[in-house]
């Protein structure tokens, strides 16, 4: 006899209770009574002849309504068939089952049940019983239902806000493209009134003043004429370097090899920074947008030098390669600080300088890259080239 079935029997006969067949299936159904979980067991067949009291309790049914076949009545017809698919896999291969489904209490309410059922075999092996029970895991299932949706609603709100938030950097970024635009024509616009409408003044007033000069005055009349004359000559020169600075003069005209050459000549004399033009042979006709953008990233970053490198003497690089554009400007200065060098990294800029570049690299798909130590600096602008079609081109 095993050690369990003689502390059974101590038990039962320290109650007066002698141990005999019957008796211990009335023990084992009074313990199985009190138990939380529904609790059953069925013949090798799957036909259930016995369910505790809890089930009774719980499903308000009757020993005759769910003999057999009759705990279907209970289940949501919804789920019944995957439930059923289920149980008959695990009688035709005798492994345990195990599921999670609603049942219908006697108050008509589906409460969810985690059901686990196991087969009892006898010495041979063969099944010959199941016992199941069904515990009631319905407030941990809405729970994680709750949990579920308010995560779903939580992802759908994070999808909106992205959503939301991708658009604002989108108007954002047309917005400041547009703004650049817009810079870009106002200063053109500046650039040719200074140039067409205060220029022909100026030289108007010139020739009015070589007419003074031609005519008898007295020595202190010519003298002033005569300082007008080169104050006039003054505001020319000045107000013809302010309109090419504004807009370069013959980037619409003769494309931005030419107009970057003579930029650069005009800078290097003013500097005194000697200034190496370096351009691909190459390089074609490119869109107003990146030409522009070639032409303000080399004057923008030419001024750094001059302003804040301590250099003698710069290199402008324009390479073409593999659809992609690679503007550089280098210079032997004394670098940029670390403590800015960071501060570009994290804030993105500074001054407008970097900010204006990075925005006017970033509208072409492109970036910018700086790398700088004590002895050498080098701004790096790249982007995706978009040729301009030729005349011929656009024909074929
Ligand atoms: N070639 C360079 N050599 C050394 N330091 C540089 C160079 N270029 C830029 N810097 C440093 O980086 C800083 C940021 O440059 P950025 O062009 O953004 O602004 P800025 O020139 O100071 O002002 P802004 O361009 O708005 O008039 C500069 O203030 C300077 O300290
Ligand atoms: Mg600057």
């Amino acid at each position: 006899m095993s050690q369990d079935a003689l502390i059974g029997q101590d038990l039962a006969e320290s109650e007066g209770w002698p141990e005999t067949r019957r008796n211990r299936e009335e023990q084992f159904h009074a313990l199985a009574d009190l138990l939380p979980e529904l609790c059953w067991m069925a013949r090798a067949d799957g036909h259930i002849f016995w369910y505790n009291q809890t089930w009774y309790d719980y499903t308000g049914t009757t020993p005759e309504q769910m003999s057999g076949w009759g705990w279907q009545t209970v289940h949501d017809p919804d789920i019944l068939p995957s439930v059923m698919e289920q149980w008959q896999a695990s009688l035709q291969s005798g492994r345990p089952f195990e599921k999670e489904f609603p049942l219908r209490g006697a108050d008509g309410v589906f409460r969810w049940f985690l059901t686990r059922v196991r087969p009892v075999c006898n010495r041979e092996g063969r099944i010959v019983q199941w016992f199941g029970t069904n515990a009631n895991i319905d407030e941990h299932v809405r729970m994680r239902q709750s949990l579920l949706e308010a995560q779903q609603a939580l992802e759908t709100r994070v999808q909106e806000r992205t959503a939301e938030l991708n658009a604002a950097n989108r108007s954002l970024r047309q917005l400041s493209a547009r703004l650049l635009q817009l810079r870009d024509e106002e200063q053109r616009r500046l650039a040719r009134e200074l140039h067409d409408s205060v220029g022909q003044m100026l030289a108007a007033i010139k020739m009015n003043i070589a007419v003074e000069q031609a005519s008898r005055l007295d020595p202190d009349a010519l003298r002033a004429v005569t300082d007008n004359a080169r104050l006039v000559d003054e505001v020319s020169s000045e107000i013809r370097t302010i309109s090419h600075l504004l807009h370069p003069p013959l980037l619409d005209e003769v494309g931005l090899s030419s107009a970057l050459q003579c930029y650069v000549e005009g800078f290097s004399e003013r500097s005194k920074v000697a200034v190496t033009l370096d351009i691909a042979a190459d390089l074609a006709r490119l869109d107003h947008e990146m030409e522009i953008s070639i032409f303000r990233i080399v004057q923008e970053s030419l001024t750094n030098v001059h302003r804040h490198s301590e250099s003698r003497d710069a290199i402008v690089r324009i390479a073409h390669e593999d659809g992609q554009i690679e503007v550089e400007i280098r210079d032997t200065g004394k670098g940029i600080p670390p403590e800015i060098q960071k501060a570009l990294g994290s804030a993105g800029s500074l001054g407008v300088g970097f900010g204006g570049m990075r925005e006017r690299l970033a509208q072409l798909g492109g970036q910018l890259e700086i790398r700088s130590n004590p002895g050498c600096t080098s701004v790096i602008g790249k982007f995706p080239v978009r040729r301009v079609e030729t005349a011929a081109e656009a024909l074929a």
